[in-house]
């Protein structure tokens, strides 16, 4: 149980984040997306003044600083304005209609890994507003079973999760959901992205089909492969029996 004073923390803490995914200038909000799809970044005035005569300029500040998009009274980095990293041209554009109500938001086309960072928004009137916001783009590829060694009474199983970002977890579970014991995962990094592979040894006693889970907490995503392992009385034993072992193995994808 939380005493009193704790709680009113907790709700202040709860109170502050609400508030500050209202988008407000010197809040932070947080866009995810998988990788391949569009991400819209939003900023906009609440005051919803026209700002097609003002200025606005996106930047990535985190990890590295890159110039994404700027607008200046009607030029933009899609119609001759220079400065734009190339990592962004012809990837993002504006909204040209919401500009009349204030919204300098854009949209980012085809994100990819790399594109995930810290960005900020200014929009100049008398003075800046500036606005930040976190964009998280994930790569989630599914997991791949794969069977080592099947015997009578065991079988010797590697997960294998390659390219994915941000890391995930990587879990072997029984078909009741329970968490099969596993050895040390196996990690790999490349830039952003990890490879991981999971090595277990089922048996008789555990019950098929056996998950292979992949969570990836920051972006909301779960993916999983399953496979049903059929143990066969004397395949570990008999040459020709092992066919036989290895066809009463049913993959589902
Ligand atoms: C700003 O424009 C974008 C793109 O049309 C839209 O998704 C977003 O909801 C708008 N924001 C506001 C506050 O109207
Ligand atoms: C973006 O900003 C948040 C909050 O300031 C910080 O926790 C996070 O690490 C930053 N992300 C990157 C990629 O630098």
């Amino acid at each position: 149980m939380l005493s009193a004073p704790e709680c009113l923390w907790l709700c202040l803490a709860a109170l502050i984040l609400s508030a500050s995914a209202e988008g407000e200038p010197g809040s932070q909000i947080k866009v995810v997306v998988l990788e391949g799809s569009d991400a819209i970044l939003p900023c906009s005035l609440s005051t919803k003044e026209n700002i097609e005569q003002n200025r606005f300029n996106w930047k990535k500040v985190d990890p590295n600083e890159q110039e994404v998009f700027r607008y200046d009274g009607g030029l933009h980095y899609n119609d001759g304005l220079p400065g734009q990293d190339k990592h962004f041209r012809g990837r993002v554009s504006h909204f040209p209609l919401e500009l009349q109500s204030g919204n300098a938001s854009i949209i980012i086309k085809n994100t990819v890994v790399p594109d995930s960072g810290n960005y900020t928004c200014d929009i100049r009137l008398q003075q800046k507003q500036t606005f930040s916001i976190e964009l998280v783009v994930g790569a989630a590829p599914k997991p791949l079973i794969h069977v080592l060694k099947i015997t009578e009474d065991e079988a010797r199983l590697k997960c294998e999760v390659r390219g994915a970002s941000p890391k995930p977890k990587v879990e072997w579970r029984d078909s009741d959901g329970n968490i099969l014991p596993a050895e040390e995962p196996q990690v790999s990094r490349t830039g952003e992205r990890y490879d991981i592979t999971l090595l277990t040894t089922v048996t008789r006693t555990n019950i098929s089909p056996f998950h292979c889970v992949a969570t990836q907490e920051e972006i909301g995503h779960v993916t999983e492969d399953k496979l049903s392992v059929a143990f066969c009385g004397t395949c570990g034993k008999v040459i020709t029996r092992m066919a036989v072992c290895f066809i009463g193995i049913l993959s589902f994808f």
